[in-house]
């Protein structure tokens, strides 16, 4: 039968992109498709959980028995997961949260050769980070994981994650050239304090449910 060891249990979930506006029409974004957070999701209300899951722009739908707020930009996603993460007893942070945002969106849509709208430099500021916020107001008893989308060096960069924000798992993962964004299948390697272990690759539908198997062991 299906194992309901999350009843009663509150789980919150970041996924997909965020779109950051540079005038009405354009945007900075990436290419997460939502996927490995929705899978997520889906797993936790199977396994009995409450499960709120923040969404960036996809094209996928909202998954059944699952509370699913929809946002654009970081700072929406990260107003909608500080008001889900005080209750949450895990947070899964898998969303590709854009780490920049043009400064000051243009009311009109920048036009070439318009004094004012050069369409070559566009200013950045940094978007604040969700998951070291949260991890940073993490609680005795919350399990937080977050995730590390690395072109090289996997594990290096993943436990600097885990210490800098605070996680207890860091779900690494090797980006670019067709892997992980978009994708059905997903090669991982969980990183805890003490511990690292590779999987082998994998769907994300049964990625979702080691991520969360690995995540109740920290309840003890
Ligand atoms: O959506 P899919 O198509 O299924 O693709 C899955 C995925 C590639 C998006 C997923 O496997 C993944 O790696 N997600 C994290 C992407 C990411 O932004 O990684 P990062 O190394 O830049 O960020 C590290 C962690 O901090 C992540 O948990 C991220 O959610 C979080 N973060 C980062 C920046 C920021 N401003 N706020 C954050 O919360």
């Amino acid at each position: 039968g299906v194992s309901r060891d999350l009843a009663g249990r509150r789980v919150l979930v970041t996924a997909g992109p965020t779109v950051e506006p540079i005038d009405p029409v354009r945007y900075i974004s990436n290419h997460s498709s939502g996927k490995t957070g929705y899978a997520i999701a889906r797993a936790a209300a199977r396994r009995g959980a409450d499960v709120t899951l923040v969404s960036g722009p996809t094209a996928l739908a909202a998954p059944e028995g699952v509370r699913t707020v929809h946002v654009k930009t970081a700072c929406d996603m990260l107003a909608a997961a500080e008001e889900a993460f005080p209750a949450a007893d895990v947070a899964v942070f898998s969303a590709a949260v854009a780490d920049m945002r043009p400064k000051e969106p243009a009311a009109r849509k920048l036009k070439k050769g318009e004094p004012g709208a050069d369409l070559g430099t566009i200013e950045l500021v940094e978007n604040p980070d969700i998951l070291a916020s949260l991890g940073a107001a993490k609680r005795d008893g919350q399990v937080v994981v977050g995730f590390a989308a690395e072109t090289e060096n996997v594990v290096a960069n993943a436990r600097k994650k885990l210490a800098t924000k605070r996680a207890d798992l860091i779900v690494g993962n090797l980006v670019g050239e067709g892997r992980a964004f978009g994708t059905d299948d997903n090669e991982v390697w969980f990183v805890t304090a003490d511990d690292v272990d590779e999987l082998p690759l994998m769907s994300k539908e049964r990625l979702a449910d080691a991520i969360l198997d690995r995540a109740v062991q920290f309840f003890g």
